[in-house]
């Protein structure tokens, strides 16, 4: 487990905006697990300024982890328009290589069934995260017991809360969404979650604690061989840096990423 926090979250997101097109410049097939929220948003705009200075995305295939059940791709709230609205439409990726789960399949575990066959055609190999200030990754939300594969998810009162903020009318927010699950996650070859503002700092505390706890899915990553939390100032803010952290501010001295 490798942690690395920046300053800012503009910093931390150069970081890994370096390392995706690192990955997408060195492979000839790479497949990009995506996700959604306000995390992500600064990464998929400095990849659109990678693409405008030359990277494509042509070769690239993209798996996101989840979507809201019962909204249409081209929902304001889905999550296929935001990925639409951040990242694809503004990069050469072919839409037949973009995946997001079907929230208006009509059968809705046919639906998990084709996702994790998609899974198991296209090992992820690097797998970005965010996390909700309950602990949840992609759409697992802490329960008694966590689901391996991609399933439908009862969303939980605090995670109704946290993103009724992206709905004109919050009482129309889906209750349900179909999600990929931990085993699928951790599959990745490679894992990185990304968390900014001190309002997270106390999940990423209890995420990173040395525990495992269905309670916290996100601390079933501390398990990944290869699983980076990149931070900033804020979310870092309670934990105690040990020296093997490799706690840097590289790019801050670096500036030519500015
Ligand atoms: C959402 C998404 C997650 C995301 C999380 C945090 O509900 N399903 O994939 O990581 O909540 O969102 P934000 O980055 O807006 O805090």
């Amino acid at each position: 487990m490798k942690i690395r926090v920046f300053p800012t979250a503009e910093l931390a997101t150069v970081y890994v905006a370096a390392l995706v097109e690192s990955l997408i410049t060195r492979e000839p097939h790479p497949v990009l697990g995506l996700a959604t929220g306000a995390t992500p948003v600064l990464l998929y705009r400095q990849l659109v300024a990678f693409h405008r200075q030359g990277l494509s995305f042509a070769h690239v295939t993209t798996i996101n982890l989840d979507e809201y059940v019962g909204l249409a791709p081209d929902h304001p709230q889905s999550y296929r328009r935001f990925m639409e609205e951040h990242l694809f439409r503004h990069v050469d990726i072919p839409p037949t290589q973009t995946h997001v789960p079907n929230g208006m399949a009509a059968d809705l575990a046919a639906e998990c069934a084709r996702y994790d066959a998609l899974l198991a055609a296209h090992p992820i190999d690097l797998q970005i995260l965010g996390i909700g200030h309950n602990g949840h990754i992609g759409f697992n939300e802490p329960e008694g017991a966590l689901k391996t594969r991609t399933h439908v998810v009862t969303l939980t009162a605090e995670t109704l809360r946290a993103n009724a903020r992206y709905f004109p009318d919050p009482g129309a927010m889906p209750r349900q969404a179909i999600t990929m699950g931990l085993e699928s996650i951790l599959q990745a070859k490679a894992i990185i979650l990304m968390a900014f503002g001190a309002d997270k700092a106390q999940i990423v505390q209890a995420a990173l604690s040395g525990e495992v706890s269905t309670a916290v899915p996100a601390s079933f990553l501390q398990m990944h061989p290869n699983v980076t939390f990149v931070l900033d100032a804020g979310a870092c803010q309670l934990l105690t840096p040990p020296e093997h952290w490799g706690v840097s501010f590289p790019l801050l001295e670096q500036g030519q990423f500015t």
